[in-house]
């Protein structure tokens, strides 16, 4: 086993966006990408010699080839020791719990989240720091700025490692552990919720379905739903990870969800139907007759987080995202508790969590979670909702509409317009900006703009800001429409239009979503033009 130091060059291309860099397998294939990336990543980091790096990833294609790698580079940079979970697998948020349980100096999680697998599908590599959270855009910014100068990288030659054994190998002076992926994160969802109350829900009748969509998750809700909690063999379903995803797109909408809603809209449906995402950090959520938007899911946990014996003593505060709705805003409002609104990307609720300002955070993009870890959290959401049904003996559609009639309904839809051509994307949210400071006072479609603003935000706890992170036309009724370029997208351009009207307690609650929020969706095409502009007759995908 000998140390290397190879030459390299650059790649224009390697800037992480939302969440990691996502790329096409077949970009993350060209000779020493995967290298220049991680060897950059290990560049911007100090103090690592001898401390320990986590990796897992959500077992899509080229998983294991880039886990290889990333072992014999952290090898050669000095890491102590790798903890990796077997065959490569590691959720998301298991991977947060492994960094902070075992105090490890970081971790690298491989996955291209919801996005497709296979060889014609996508990758991606993700930095996240000691407290479990995706790296701060310092890291991200200083990382782009490394892959533009690299030269070489540093490897040790090797064999491979036998990823699919428990125990110990080394690589070099470095020692790897290969971890059970499932076992420390089953034992964290024990500590958080009431395991005896949901034993009794299932064991009472209660019928449920989780689509692992063919992703990481299988393994993980087999053990915790199945093992521990007794719901009948079969409840998971789609539960073996697959590197292709089952050919299918693990991505947990009502799109790729469509059976399952629409079983469960069915009068003699399961009860309860979930569904998390490629690297098990989304969630899915619908009742019999009755699906929750991430939005609303966000308002609903906070407001019943108390039930969960980890949550007992109430909740400091709520983060969500800027294009969240305003939902769980009602509840902080109520219990009196810090609310914080910060630009897209669970990186922005890492300090706010390490401060303890907040407990629970949720974006609209189907992520919730808390200060458990520090990322969002699939299975979390599930066994809260769990936990929250087997507590309050009520149907999710029981408790939706009681939440509503307690703090008014904020109808919410989001439309994309995916695969656009960057050009014409970019055009479309340069002449938005151009206009908004004319907005404010104006009529559009008969509603006044009471502000409009490209969203800028300044961390409450080290003061650090973002820029530019989407456009935000507030109304004087109070609803909103949000429009922004999506930072996760691989090929093209997705500009997202978030749509949003409050009704107050008293109000309807029971319109069909798209048809109450018809005046918004009209407005903003007319300040964007955006079908206009890109030829298309309507959203892509609307969640
Ligand atoms: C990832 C991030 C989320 C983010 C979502 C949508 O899942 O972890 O924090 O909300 O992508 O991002 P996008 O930039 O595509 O709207
Ligand atoms: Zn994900």
């Amino acid at each position: 086993m000998t140390k290397k130091t190879i030459e390299t060059k650059p790649y224009p291309d390697q800037k992480p966006g939302t969440s990691g860099l996502r790329k096409r397998v077949k970009v993350y294939q060209q000779p020493n990408y995967v290298e220049n990336y991680i060897q950059s990543i290990f560049d911007c980091l100090e103090g690592f010699e001898g401390k320990t790096l986590v990796i897992g990833g959500d077992g899509r294609f080229y998983n294991e080839t880039a886990i290889q790698k990333a072992i014999k580079i952290a090898a050669a940079n000095g890491f102590g020791k790798v903890l990796v979970g077997q065959n490569g697998l590691l959720s998301t948020p298991a991977a947060s719990n492994i960094i902070r349980r075992y105090e490890a100096f970081g971790g690298l999680v491989l996955s291209a989240s919801h996005n497709p697998g296979g060889p014609e599908g996508d990758f991606g590599i993700k930095y996240n720091v000691a407290n479990g959270g995706p790296a701060p855009e310092r890291i991200t910014d200083a990382v782009f700025q490394r892959t533009q100068v690299i030269e070489q990288y540093q490897i040790i030659e090797a064999p491979d490692l036998d990823l699919g054994a428990i125990g110990t190998q080394t690589v070099g002076e470095m020692s790897v552990e290969v971890i059970d992926p499932v076992a420390d994160y089953a034992e964290l969802m024990a500590e958080l919720f009431d395991f005896d109350a949901i034993c009794d829900l299932f064991s009472s009748g209660f019928t449920m379905t989780f689509d692992a969509l063919h992703a990481v998750t299988g393994p993980y809700a087999h053990e915790i739903l199945e093992n521990r909690l007794g719901a009948p063999a079969g409840t998971v379903v789609n539960g073996t990870p697959s590197p292709d995803f089952g050919n299918g797109h693990p991505d947990p909408n009502l799109v790729y969800c469509k059976d399952m809603y629409d079983a469960l809209m069915q009068p003699d449906g399961p009860d309860f139907g979930a569904a998390s995402d490629g690297d098990g950090d989304r969630n899915l959520i619908i009742g019999r007759g009755r699906f929750v938007t991430p939005s609303d899911s966000l308002a609903l946990l906070a407001a019943n987080a108390h039930l969960a014996p980890a949550y007992s003593k109430g909740i400091a505060g709520i983060a969500r995202s800027m294009p969240t709705s305003a939902a769980a805003d009602r509840v902080a409002e109520k219990r009196g508790i810090e609310m914080h609104e910060t630009p897209t990307g669970w990186k922005f609720f890492g300090n706010l969590l390490d401060a303890g300002r907040v407990t629970i955070c949720g974006e609209e993009s189907a992520g919730t979670g808390s200060d458990h870890v520090r990322e969002k959290d699939g299975l979390w959401a599930v066994l809260l909702w769990l936990n929250i049904v087997a507590v309050r003996k009520q149907s999710v559609d029981e408790i939706v509409t009681e939440h509503w009639a307690a703090y008014g309904r904020n109808y919410y839809t989001r439309h994309d317009y995916e695969e656009v051509e960057s050009d014409v994307a970019n055009a479309i949210m340069d002449d938005l900006r151009g206009k908004l400071d004319g907005l404010p006072g104006t009529q559009i479609n008969g509603a006044e703009v009471s502000s409009a603003d490209d969203f800028s935000y300044t961390d409450p706890v080290d003061g650090s800001t973002a820029h530019k992170q989407g456009i935000r036309i507030v109304f004087k009724d109070g609803s909103r429409v949000v429009i922004r370029m999506s930072g996760t997208g691989t090929v093209g351009a997705t500009l997202r239009v978030y749509l949003e009207r409050y009704e107050p307690p008293a109000g309807q609650h029971d319109l069909e979503t798209q048809t109450a929020l018809a005046q918004q969706i009209e407005i903003a095409e007319s300040l964007s033009q955006i079908r206009a502009r890109t030829g298309r007759t309507s959203p892509s995908v609307i969640t």
